[in-house]
């Protein structure tokens, strides 16, 4: 069995008074990321799953769990519907936090699976990439204001943690380019683009590029932005993969993944004890990595600045207050690096 190097959580680090949301937090990383979060004393933990069932089923463990139960009885803890295969979803999880949750202190951008056919969301994207990026960051970028506003309260940074994945250095970006005259999301929704068994590898750059240009437009001193390769950790992540290869990996996952206890601690980490030095990067496993070349070259740069606008143009006509808040931040001359709370239009 394979054996992490042991990644301790500073002593005295704590979150206490503070609201922490995870998405797929029924199962794998995430239950036990809030399980964590929930030992280092967080007032109040929200999971996001897919049904009433895996929701209540979710809370029951965490309520259960002997070092919860030690340490934190008392928190807040719930759960919040969410099926990102739907931009629809997403938006109605944005208006319940709005409407529920008066401040928000990191949100771990978690949930995830991988499949290799082609399938189409329903919001008529590909599907993989739907549920792993594009319904994330319509999520991220419309709770912005309420993580500046609780930011401001607390006169230091909330955080955004998203699941990235070392794989992203395999994406098809250099073998399968996207065309000059070619939308970079109608390059993924392409049936006759799609490469199976790489969308995931795919996804994941997205991630990592959504995250560097998101660290340019918010400073750190507000909202520090990260994602996270947790290395391999023996989870459910494997379950939609064809059959074929599930014994593959199945016996690579028995010789090379960490613990679930030890891959949450790297998301702890990420989300909780890396500073501003962190903001914008990739992280394998707990330090700060240059990732994917490709996305530091004057290509990959074009492409994040491409999807960049392309992804807001998407989210914009489902959530037009994120649109209208991103233009009107870009139109102020000089704004690049400066406080985004003073400019944002406030949403919820
Ligand atoms: N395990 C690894 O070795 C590894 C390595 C690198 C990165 N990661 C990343 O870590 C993250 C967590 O995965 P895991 O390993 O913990 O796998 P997991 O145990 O399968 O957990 C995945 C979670 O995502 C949720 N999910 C899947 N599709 C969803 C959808 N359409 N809408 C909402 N939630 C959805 C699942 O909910 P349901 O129970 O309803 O399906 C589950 O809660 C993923 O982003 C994955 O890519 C994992």
């Amino acid at each position: 069995m394979y054996k992490p190097p042991f990644m301790p959580i500073p002593p005295g680090k704590s979150l206490a008074g503070k609201t922490v949301l995870v998405t797929g937090g029924n199962s794998g990383l995430g239950l036990e990321f809030a399980r964590q979060a929930l030992t280092l004393n967080a007032s109040h933990v929200i999971v996001t799953v897919r049904s009433q069932a895996k929701g209540d089923a979710a809370i029951a463990t965490l309520r259960a769990n002997q070092e919860v139960q030690a340490t934190n009885p008392d928190a807040r803890l719930e759960y919040f519907l969410l099926d990102l295969d739907d931009y629809k979803s997403g938006l109605e999880l944005v208006q319940k936090v709005y409407a529920e949750v008066p401040e928000l202190d990191i949100i771990l951008c978690n949930a995830g699976t991988n499949f290799f056919n082609y399938e189409t969301s329903k919001s008529g994207h590909e599907r993989l990439m739907q549920v792993i990026c594009y319904t994330h960051f319509l999520i991220v970028l419309s709770l912005f204001p309420l993580m500046q506003r609780t930011a401001a309260k607390r006169g230091s940074p909330t955080r955004v943690t998203f699941l990235s994945s070392y794989s992203h250095v395999r994406h098809t970006l250099e073998t399968n380019p996207i065309a000059a005259d070619e939308s970079v999301i109608a390059h993924y929704d392409n049936i006759k683009k799609y490469v199976s068994g790489k969308r995931y590898q795919d996804g994941k750059l997205v991630i990592n590029a959504f995250v560097q240009h998101l660290a340019t437009i918010v400073p750190s001193s507000e909202v520090i932005v990260n994602c996270v390769c947790p290395g391999i950790v023996a989870t459910d992540i494997n379950q939609n993969l064809p059959l074929w290869i599930k014994p593959f990996m199945c016996v690579f996952f028995k010789i090379k993944a960490r613990p679930v206890t030890e891959g949450g601690r790297v998301l702890v980490r990420a989300a909780v004890v890396v500073g501003e030095e962190s903001h914008g990067k990739y992280l394998q496993t707990g330090e700060i990595h240059r990732g994917a070349e490709f996305l530091a070259q004057p290509a990959g740069k074009h492409f994040i600045k491409k999807f960049w606008a392309e992804i807001v143009a998407d989210i914009g006509k489902v959530n037009p207050e994120v649109k209208v808040r991103l233009e009107r931040q870009i139109n102020q001359k000089g704004l690049k690096g400066q406080p985004l709370a003073r400019t944002v239009v406030s949403a919820g």
